[in-house]
């Protein structure tokens, strides 16, 4: 039993700024996630949550790999592209990366990785990628989602 229910959690967790990322692999498929993070520098490795009742995850599963492509403020059209219905590469440039994964074009950075491990995380699947390969794109304004929506992140100190 939890002292809170369904709505109050999801608001909390809204307050929580984030990147957005499109993760792809080869097919093409893709997905957006807002679940991507680093886990460790050495070995180089990364994670992202899949839910467990995502069409899309699978695919990414059966191909061993994924390349997390970090948005780029502008790239709003990519975000709603990636999570609706439809075909979710209409429109969108991209390259095949090294591995076959597309890494999209003028995005903020590409990482693509071997998926490691798989953990149970609820209703979700915590995916372990091992960076094998990095693109570093143009050093832009990031694409932010904050309180279900999408912001640009703009420089308000320069260090941290
Ligand atoms: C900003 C944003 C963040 C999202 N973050 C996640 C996420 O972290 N994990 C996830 O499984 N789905 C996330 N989604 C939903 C997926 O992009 C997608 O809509 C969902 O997986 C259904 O499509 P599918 O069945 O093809 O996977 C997010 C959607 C948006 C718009």
């Amino acid at each position: 039993m939890t002292a809170f229910d369904a709505a109050a959690f999801r608001t909390a967790m809204s307050r929580f700024a984030t990147g957005v990322v499109a993760v792809t692999a080869p097919g093409p498929v893709g997905m957006v996630v807002s679940s991507f993070t680093s886990v460790s520098l050495d070995p180089p490795l990364v994670l992202f949550c899949a839910g467990n009742e995502s069409a899309t995850w699978p695919r990414i599963r059966d191909s061993g790999q994924f390349c997390a492509n970090v948005l780029a403020a502008g790239q709003e059209s990519i975000a709603r592209q990636f999570s609706g219905p439809g075909d979710r590469y209409r429109g969108i440039g991209y390259l095949p990366g090294p591995h076959g994964s597309p890494l999209l074009n003028d995005v903020h950075a590409c990482v693509d990785c071997e998926i490691v491990a798989e953990y149970p995380g609820g209703d979700h699947t915590i995916v372990v990628g091992r960076v094998r390969h990095l693109d570093i794109g143009r050093d832009t304004v990031p694409l932010v989602f904050h309180r279900s929506r999408f912001h640009d992140g703009r420089v308000l100190s320069p260090t941290c």
